[in-house]
């Protein structure tokens, strides 16, 4: 069965989905996005996630080219076209097609609309999670509003590159102080040696990750406390636990950092319980 994806205004074959070559996604990264788990056949957390949508539009003063209702059947439909039962959604909108130039165009070009699905391999994904990943840390070199989810992942691709020619699956930026900020394309947490559970505060500097947003929910449901702040790499290779979150990956534990064991080297019975409760707290639409 051949793929569809829906590209301003049509649902197309893969081989027929085509944007222009002026386009400003294409050429300056000039587009946001967002990646939606799907489960069952069905969207987890839509409204959250295109709340964030929203935002990332107003930040980079993109206009919404459909209503957020629109948007909503429209990837329900690419779900159902491609008989999503596990896996992911992805939509990118972008500043549409003009004359290379970086100043926003004027007047105003329609915004693009790209949809895309696939289905992800849940066994390998849960296999993954009783294993655990090795990662690697890398200079956050991204620029200043990573808070906004735009296609500009240049850094994102270089660092995960990087950790995949290390032997690892996945890399964690530190910032200039020697601070953990996130992973290449997920939120990073650790369980201090005494027992803390510490993520980075959602500033400018990390992604808010909408399950990283739902895992605080997780955590508090259970009794346990979060301590919202910045933690050293030297912390992290510490800890007792450690893990990533993200839509694709829902709770995902980390085993090593920069060839350093972490806890006893097998994923930690925290990061195991949130992974196991987390779907007790989702929207599914
Ligand atoms: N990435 N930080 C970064 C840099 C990310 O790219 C992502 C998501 C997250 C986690 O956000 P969420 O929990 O909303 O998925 C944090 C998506 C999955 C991606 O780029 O494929």
């Amino acid at each position: 069965m051949s793929r569809i994806a829906y590209v301003n205004g049509r649902y197309l074959p893969m081989r027929d989905a085509k944007v222009h070559v002026e386009d400003r996604g294409y050429q300056f990264a000039d587009a946001v996005y967002e990646v939606c788990e799907v489960r069952g056949g069905r969207l987890i957390d839509e409204r959250r996630h295109l709340d964030r949508l929203k935002r990332s539009l107003s930040e980079m003063r993109i206009a919404m080219p459909v209503t957020v209702r629109a948007l909503g059947v429209v990837l329900r439909e690419v779900i159902a076209r491609n008989r999503i039962g596990y896996g992911l959604v992805y939509l990118q909108i972008g500043r549409g097609v003009a004359r290379r130039d970086p100043a926003f165009p004027l007047p105003a070009v329609a915004p693009s609309l790209v949809v895309t699905a696939r289905s992800l391999n849940r066994t390998k994904n849960d296999a993954l999670a009783e294993k655990g990943l090795a990662v690697v840390s890398v200079p956050d070199t991204r620029w200043g509003r990573v808070d906004i989810k735009t296609t500009g992942l240049l850094p994102n691709v270089l660092a995960r590159q990087a950790a995949i020619e290390q032997g690892a699956r996945d890399a964690w930026f530190v910032d200039k102080d020697g601070f953990v900020t996130e992973a290449a394309s997920s939120n990073a947490w650790i369980v201090t040696a005494n027992g803390k559970l510490v993520t980075r505060q959602a500033d400018h500097a990390i992604l808010r990750g909408i399950t990283r947003m739902v895992t605080f929910e997780v955590v508090k449901a259970q009794g346990l406390a979060i301590e919202e702040r910045a933690f050293t790499l030297d912390e992290a290779y510490a800890a007792r636990e450690a893990f990533v979150t993200s839509a694709t990956q829902i709770v995902m534990p980390v085993v090593s950092i920069d060839g350093r064991t972490i806890g006893s080297g097998k994923p930690g019975p925290l990061a195991g319980a949130l992974r196991r409760e987390f779907h007790r707290y989702t929207e599914t639409g």
